[in-house]
């Protein structure tokens, strides 16, 4: 019987990741103007230590008005690749893959730190310097009571940030990334075109499913033109935004074969998130809970994927490789629980045994304590 398919090597294009576990793009609500500092080195840098295959940052501002709150971190500026070369150097020398998660906010931008309660920016927010700035999406609807209205991008609009997303990409691979994912979920700019319920424009990005695509398409060729053929690109996106008139499985199937096409390698199959909570989310709350998301665009689409949300620990996480439901496992909250997870998921599945997967530092006493 050979090693756990959890812990089988990922090669995509160029890179090879060690094992099928990453961590899942999370916010973290502490950069000044977009900048790394050393929590967030830190932060990062804990789940190379815990044996992560691949390490993925926060959504990162493609520019300062793209951000989601007014912490996130940011690739607007060359100003920020020293700071992120800083992470992706750490990142390699204890074994793992960096990888970068690109976002521009749209009409949910300008919101609060979700423990200040996901609003519009207040007056207590300004307090505390963090101003709202203005937001474009892909229709001039405020995404709920309180937000601004968003103003809805035009032509010269939609092409500036395409070169956004296009700069953004050159940086992270100056920065030293391996791998590149846009964000094409969750209410944020792209999803806001992808979907029927926002999305009413009359031009060619609107419309039917093609014309509701073309931002998307526009972004992802961008990127990859400007982002190395050695180096593999994920997108992430909603599988089902979780309306009954809105972005469906099929639609994602389709979107999922039309970016394979143009180069991107997997498909991070997340859900939810058009409005500013992520109802989907808290509604079905159970293991796993996007896992079909997963499976039936990895067969129906013929493309790698990712299967992320509760997936708690290693045996669940085999399971869902075996049963051929992903290529790859996303961690978000359960790694915040245990940065070791991945440690700690090859112990459950019986595989190394003698913690020589783990930091040298810890792995020796380890070894010796049984
Ligand atoms: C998130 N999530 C998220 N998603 C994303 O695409 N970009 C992001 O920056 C964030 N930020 C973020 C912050 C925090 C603290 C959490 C908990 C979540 C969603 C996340 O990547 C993941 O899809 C969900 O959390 C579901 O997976 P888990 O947490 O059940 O493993």
């Amino acid at each position: 019987e050979g090693a756990p398919l959890l812990f089988s090597p990922l090669t995509l294009r160029g890179v090879t990741a060690r094992n099928r576990l990453m961590l899942a793009p999370m916010n973290q609500h502490r950069a000044k103007d977009g900048f790394v500092d050393d929590g967030l080195l830190v932060h990062l840098g804990k789940f190379a230590l815990g044996g992560f295959g691949i390490v993925m940052t926060e959504a990162s501002a493609v520019l300062e008005t793209g951000r989601i709150g007014p912490a996130d971190l940011g690739i607007w500026s060359d100003a920020h690749i020293p700071g992120l070369k800083r992470v992706t150097t750490y990142l390699r020398s204890r074994g793992a893959l960096s990888a970068m998660q690109i976002c521009h906010g749209g009409r949910k931008g300008a919101i609060q730190r979700p423990w200040h309660g996901f609003g519009p920016l207040d007056q207590t927010d300004m307090a505390r310097g963090d101003n709202p700035w203005p937001l474009v999406s892909a229709t001039a609807e405020a995404v709920g009571p309180g937000h601004a209205t968003p103003e809805a991008l035009d032509r010269e609009g939609i092409d500036k940030v395409v070169a956004a997303f296009a700069d953004a990409a050159s940086r992270a691979d100056k920065a030293g990334f391996d791998i590149l994912e846009i964000h094409g979920g969750h209410g944020y700019l792209i999803a806001s075109f992808l979907t029927p319920v926002v999305n009413r424009r009359t031009d060619e990005y609107g419309g039917d499913l093609a014309g509701r695509m073309r931002f998307a398409l526009e972004v992802a060729t961008a990127v990859r033109r400007r982002w190395p053929s050695s180096k593999p690109l994920f997108f992430r996106m909603s599988s089902i935004d979780g309306h009954p008139a809105g972005w469906t499985l099929a639609d994602s199937v389709v979107l999922a074969r039309a970016l394979k096409s143009i180069g991107v390698d997997l498909i991070d199959c997340s859900s939810g998130g058009l409005r500013g909570s992520t109802a989907i989310e808290n509604s079905l709350r159970y293991p796993g809970y996007q896992v079909e998301y997963s499976s039936a665009i990895r067969r129906d689409a013929d493309v790698a994927t990712g299967a992320v949300g509760l997936i708690l620990d290693g045996p669940q996480a085999e399971a869902i490789l075996a049963a051929g439901q992903a290529d790859l496992i996303i961690v978000g909250r359960q790694a915040l629980y245990d940065p070791f997870f991945a440690h700690h998921a090859a112990q459950a599945l019986g595989h190394d045994p003698d913690f020589e997967n783990w930091d040298v530092s810890a792995g020796w006493w380890l070894a010796k304590r049984r």
